[in-house]
């Protein structure tokens, strides 16, 4: 059976084995996917064993997301621009890296029904988490991205990668009232309980979406829905977006997220 894994560190609370364990059944695919634990002097050792012992792919997770670029023959333009790759193809011992990570952010707004085309999205955050999904929602032509970070300088300088003047810089206190359509809060502040000062303004009537997620709303979610913002959606249907692209990419077939969104939001 063709064999897949996930490596990271931590890796126990992953829940892509089961999601993909639901893809393969949806999709009638005979495949094998499992997590794994590597610690961090390792991860290179670890992945080569793993092509040579004739699996198909991986998925890579924190901490290892840069590293796992330097091992790849061949990179998508996703991953290029991302960064960072979190999914591994392996074909006749070469190493194909992407990143769908900024695709399953795309595809699970388009599941909640928020329209990207012509939208105007505001990014709160300039690490590789705000760095990986540009090129995915330039692609569905909103009026513009601004991308908004506590250090000015890092936004400046993440969007002269991309060079499209669709994307601008600036700081939290710089936004203009009603100016969104669509804010995306990427920074990592939810992990550690709070969330980006900006005006309480900016969030009256927009969709709201944290790519953090857990049992209860993060606090930037809580905050938005407390102030009249249209939507609010976390990141567990962007994880299940990231797993379904890696598995088109695998398979060359695009299993649906709904179904699994809903098992995992049943079962906690
Ligand atoms: P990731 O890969 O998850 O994006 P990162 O590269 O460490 O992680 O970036 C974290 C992002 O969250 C940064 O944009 C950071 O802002 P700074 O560049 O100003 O440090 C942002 N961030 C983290 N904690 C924050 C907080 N409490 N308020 C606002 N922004 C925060």
């Amino acid at each position: 059976m063709d064999q897949y894994r996930v490596f990271g560190n931590p890796i126990k609370q992953s829940r892509s084995p089961a999601i993909h364990q639901i893809f393969a059944q949806q999709t009638q695919q005979q495949l094998n996917y499992q997590s794994e634990y590597v610690e961090v002097k390792n991860f290179e050792k670890t992945i080569s064993d793993f092509v040579e012992s004739g699996a198909k792919g991986a998925n890579i997770t924190l901490p290892f997301k840069e590293r796992a670029m330097e091992l790849c023959h061949q990179l998508t333009d996703r991953a290029k621009l991302a960064g960072a790759v979190n999914t591994l193809t392996f074909i006749d011992g070469q190493i194909f890296g992407d990143n769908t990570d900024g695709e399953g952010l795309v595809k699970d707004l388009l599941n909640n029904d928020i329209n990207l085309k012509n939208s105007r999205i505001l990014i709160l955050g300039a690490g590789g988490a705000a760095k990986g999904v540009i090129l995915p929602l330039l692609a569905h032509e909103p009026e513009k991205i601004v991308i908004a970070n506590r250090t000015v300088s890092k936004a400046e300088d993440l969007i002269t990668k991309f060079n499209n003047d669709k994307l601008s810089a600036t700081g939290f206190n710089d936004l203009d009232e009603g100016e969104f359509t669509l804010i995306v809060n990427a920074t990592s502040a939810s992990l550690s309980g709070t969330f980006p000062a900006i005006p309480k303004a900016l969030v009256a009537n927009a969709y709201c979406y944290d790519m953090v997620y857990g049992n209860d709303l993060t606090p930037f979610l809580l905050w938005a829905k407390e102030n009249g913002a249209k939507k609010v959606v976390d990141g567990l249907g962007m994880l299940v977006g990231q797993a379904a692209e890696s598995f088109r990419v695998w398979r060359n077939v695009l299993p649906e997220i709904g179904p699994v969104l809903e098992k995992l939001r049943v079962g906690g």
